[in-house]
């Protein structure tokens, strides 16, 4: 599943219901924060509007008298000199508190929404399928699963805010005008209309350039990403100034979009401009015209200007923020099209919960891709005994990795079955189907935080004995020791701060504090001395013993401690047996690929080297030889007095 552009056009309806979950448990605060939003606005007109009363009557030094409700009331111009200015001051005051209140609000509902969004996203993200990950890139799930949550709520909700303090500032003003005279009005209002249609021309420039900016913005978090993880290998092979032009060509790629995007939209500002200042221009004529009628006052046609100028500011920031909407509404669609990816590898409804392994594992014609087309592993039989150790060995991409992650359903099989006493793998619970198997990876990642907590993972509910008792048999007390701080020790992301043999029995105490019935182990091909081999030889042991273990095997003591092994060659299994059998086979790939390991392992230890290593990475680089007779195998016949497989079914 790749994340790409999204294509579909979202209107505002789809938007809102799709939120609506989100923002239903704030809602509340979200009518407080319109609803005080509205006043907000309005008190925008009131230096407009009480100028008319001011210039006609204070100027002038005229009383006003007017009728409410039967009672004649004066104002005398003494009294409003001192009552308009102070008015205009404490509506001021008034709408400063409404100010500051709408900001609070708007920003605790909005905060809430994008948290809440955030999380929802996250859960999503975490049982989401293992093929997501390998099709995308870290940036392109961080940019959407982030970047692009804040950009959906968090910028909504004070888009919307301004919107609507910007859109009652205008219908205030605008109402100032119409009180002043509607025949200004109408002129004034028609000419600022017109400065909405760039605006609206603009949009699908935006949603273009607002997906092109997350395209990009997501390779410059992956480049960032990959100079600090790959940090060594980009120092050791130089490659310093290769990510330098490669984020060089990213900032570049970001500004010229931003600047595509500017040079179409930085006219907008100018031309409403210059359309308001015509309406300006003709007010100004038209409205002579009416003072010298005697339609308009002095007064009320100076209100009419001052409103009409201050109509400029709300109306723009209406087409800016209509604008900025309209990048939410892309960001929005590219985060709730994450909500419609459903994982593929979840729990059937009639799932049962796995409750130990009491007989075995049993491929049954299992074949399985990544991709259409590409066979990775072809009809798979093969069955393992409960307790029985089997060893997976065979050429480098031959499928012995995928058979590991079958297991654990991080994929499932394209045909066939994974039967675990009797039962399809799939029919059980993930939950409970991952609980009962300890996996050890090939390359072992570690999380930030201490070597306690990285072990306790493995099972949270542990014990400090249990714990000791990991930490013992996987044979990490001398390296407790050595540490500062023990196993409290804090560790680099990843386990940077360890070594690869370290990182691996760290990983081994955590399969083993998990305590699961099966074991997959898949060996590090990474070379490790002879004393180091031996010290995680021994930890492994320890993780094996009384389990149901399939081991993919690189190193020669390994392979020996099996009860059978299988050889997988291009995702076919080409021989099955022990190590006896499979040697006595001519021919046999198993028997060269020993053969040629062992040699080298002597012809190393002549040297003084260090044997294991050697022996570990030819095993791990060895192709099998290309006209080997590859034996057919008939048939697999189980032997229940030893709870192990006979393999006589291989012939030559
Ligand atoms: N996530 C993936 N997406 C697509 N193809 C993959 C993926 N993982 C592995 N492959 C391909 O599947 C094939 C089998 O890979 P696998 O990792 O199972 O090999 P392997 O036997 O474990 O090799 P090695 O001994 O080198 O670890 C290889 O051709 C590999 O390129
Ligand atoms: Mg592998």
């Amino acid at each position: 599943m790749k994340l790409t552009e999204t294509k579909t056009k979202r209107t505002w309806l789809w938007l809102i219901k799709n939120m609506w979950p989100y923002m239903k448990p704030v809602l509340g605060r979200v009518f407080l924060g319109v609803l005080v939003a509205v006043p907000v606005g309005l008190l925008e007109g009131v230096t407009a509007f009480v100028l008319k009363p001011y210039l006609d009557y204070v100027v002038n030094q005229k009383d006003l008298a007017f009728t409410v409700w039967g009672n004649d009331i004066t104002l005398t111009a003494a009294a409003m000199a001192y009552a308009i200015p102070l008015a205009v001051v404490v509506f001021a005051a008034l709408q400063g508190v409404l100010r500051y209140l709408n900001e609070y609000l708007t920003d605790w509902t909005s905060q809430k929404m994008t948290n809440s969004v955030k999380i929802a996203l996250f859960n999503r993200l975490v049982s989401m399928d293992t093929a997501l990950f390998d099709d995308n890139d870290s940036g392109a799930i961080f940019f959407r699963y982030f970047n692009d949550a804040d950009a959906a709520s968090t910028s909504l909700i004070s888009n919307l805010k301004t919107l609507i303090t910007s859109a009652f500032g205008a219908v205030s003003l605008v109402f100032v005008l119409l009180y002043n005279s509607w025949r200004l009005a109408l002129v004034g209002i028609t000419v600022l209309a017109l400065a909405f249609i760039p605006v609206y021309l603009i949009r699908k420039r935006v949603k273009k350039t607002s997906n092109r900016n997350m395209v990009i913005g997501s390779s410059i978090v992956t480049n960032f990403h990959e100079t600090t993880s790959g940090n060594r290998i980009m120092r050791s092979y130089g490659l310093e100034q290769q990510r330098r032009d490669i984020f060089r060509q990213q900032v570049h790629d970001a500004f010229n979009n931003n600047m595509s995007l500017v040079k179409r939209a930085a006219w907008m500002s100018p031309l409403m401009y210059l359309i308001a200042s015509v309406g300006i221009a003709i007010v100004l004529g038209y409205g002579t015209s009416l003072i010298g009628a005697g339609k308009m006052s002095v007064g009320g046609f100076s209100s009419f200007v001052t409103s009409l100028l201050l109509l400029y500011k709300p109306v723009k920031t209406i087409g800016t923020t209509l604008t900025n909407l309209q990048n939410v509404l892309a960001a929005a669609g590219r985060v709730f099209e994450l909500f419609d990816i459903k994982p593929e590898i979840t729990d059937i409804p009639e799932a049962v919960e796995m409750d130990g392994l009491k007989q075995g594992i049993e491929f049954q014609d299992v074949s399985f891709s990544y991709r259409p087309d590409v066979p990775v592993l072809r009809h798979l039989n093969l069955s393992i005994k409960k307790n029985e150790m089997l060893a997976l060995v065979g050429n480098s991409g031959g499928g012995k990795s995928t058979v590991a992650n079958l297991l654990p359903r991080f994929y499932d099989v394209v045909s066939g079955n994974i039967l675990f006493d009797g039962r399809d793998i799939r029919s059980y619970t993930l939950k409970s189907l991952r609980a009962n198997i300890s996996m050890v990876f090939q390359d072992n990642f570690l999380f930030s935080g201490t070597i306690r907590e990285n072990i306790m993972m493995g099972n949270p509910s542990a014990t400090e004995e249990d714990l000791r008792l990991a930490v013992e048999s996987a044979h990490l007390e001398e390296l407790a020791a050595d540490l500062p701080q023990g196993l409290d020790t804090p560790i680099a992301e990843g386990g940077k701060s360890l070594s690869g043999g370290q990182r691996q029995r760290v990983a081994i105490a955590r399969a083993m504090i998990k305590n699961a019935p099966i074991v997959v182990l898949d060996e590090a091909t990474s070379a490790l001395d002879n004393k180091s081999e031996g010290i995680v030889q021994k930890a492994l042991d320890n993780l094996m013993k009384n389990r149901t273990v399939i081991v993919i095997a690189h190193r020669l003591s390994t392979i020996k401690n099996a009860d059978r092994i299988a050889v997988l060659n291009e995702g076919e299994l080409a021989e099955l047996g022990t190590h006896d059998e499979l040697m006595a086979i001519e021919n046999g790939q198993y028997r060269q690929l020993y053969e040629m390991q062992f040699q080298q392992q002597k012809a190393a230890g002549e040297d003084g080297e260090d044997t294991g290593a050697v022996a570990a990475e030819t095993y791990a680089s060895a192709e099998l030889p290309e006209n080997t007779a590859i034996p057919e195998i008939t048939g697999v016949q189980e032997n229940e007095s030893t709870g192990k497989e006979s393999t006589d079914g291989i012939t030559e």
